[in-house]
């Protein structure tokens, strides 16, 4: 499998492939990568004839000093992960941040219309500036026609579609379906921190969603979130951050429940000093 660290190689290596006609899938990522990953990459290869994967922890997006350092980096299995899926058409592109940002680790300052304020925005200041101004250096340099994105992370999403619109970004982005362990824990590179007692105590938080699902075909917005908030008050593995019950297009909690609506439940809890966040489709 090929592995470019320099974008002046890959974009070489991906004029070839425009130049026989061939469609470009393209999966961005942090690395550390596991079955929520690989699905975003079978479903690319299903739809393209090559497929790009980067793996780049983005220091821009990281509001965290601690998180960015503590931030698994695991180039080798990555890559050995991805050859057991047996294909020749992934391309493998690990930049180093010389070759994203040059000397300017800096990210650009963006407006995605409010979305950016909401939940993940008000927790984590400047993230969204940060992955916006990483994925669109990524969309310049690999030019793909589709590029794919879970659901896990459900407002980058929908912050990724509105930049694609706004900077008239000739792409198609794709919203893939979330990836869980068997017991519900929704994957993710920072599960790798958790010892295997909070693992199996993660299961929990699927658990309050899907109860919170069910709840809320019949209580209010409020109380559903004040159930779950003591739910989680107490609790000896996990802090709750925050519960949210939005507007799936606008991100902006709910004020009153509509039938035309579509409404999520978004939320962020802490094992000591490890993020988790979930979310999951109410109607
Ligand atoms: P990362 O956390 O590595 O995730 C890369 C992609 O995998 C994202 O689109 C994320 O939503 C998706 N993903 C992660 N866990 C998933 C799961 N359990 N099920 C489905 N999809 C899952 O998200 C980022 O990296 C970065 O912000 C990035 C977009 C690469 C910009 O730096």
């Amino acid at each position: 499998m090929q592995v470019y660290k320099e974008q002046k190689q890959i974009k070489a290596e991906l004029e070839s492939f425009r130049g026989e006609h061939l469609s470009i899938g393209f999966v961005p990522t942090m690395g550390a990568l596991h079955e929520g990953h690989l699905a975003l990459v079978k479903e690319a290869l299903n739809q393209n004839d090559k497929v790009v994967v980067s793996i780049f922890v983005n220091p821009t997006q990281f509001n965290n000093a601690i998180d960015l350092e503590k931030y698994p980096r695991t180039l080798q299995d990555d890559v050995a992960l991805l050859q057991t899926l047996g294909e020749d058409r992934v391309v493998v592109y690990a930049p180093t941040v010389e070759d994203i940002y040059g000397g300017h680790i800096e990210s650009q300052q963006f407006d995605f219309d409010g979305l950016e304020q909401e939940m993940e925005g008000k927790f984590r200041p400047g993230h969204f500036n940060g992955v916006g101004t990483v994925v669109k250096r990524l969309f310049e340099i690999v030019a793909p026609h589709k590029a794919y994105f879970g659901k896990k992370d459900f407002q980058q999403l929908a912050i990724i579609k509105r930049l694609v619109h706004k900077y008239d970004i000739p792409v198609q982005i794709i919203g893939c379906k979330i990836q869980r362990e068997p017991n519900g824990l929704a994957m993710s590179s920072r599960n790798a921190r958790l010892t295997s007692e909070q693992k199996k105590a993660a299961s929990f938080i699927y658990q309050t969603l899907t109860t919170a699902k069910a709840q809320f075909v019949t209580k209010s917005a409020d109380e559903v979130t004040k159930w779950v908030e003591q739910q989680f008050s107490a609790h000896e593995f996990f802090e709750l951050e925050y519960f949210n019950i939005a507007d799936q297009d606008t991100l902006k909690p709910i004020q009153r429940k509509t039938r035309q609506k579509s409404y999520r439940a978004f939320i962020a809890v802490y094992a000591d000093d490890i993020r988790l966040i979930d979310n999951i489709g109410l109607n």
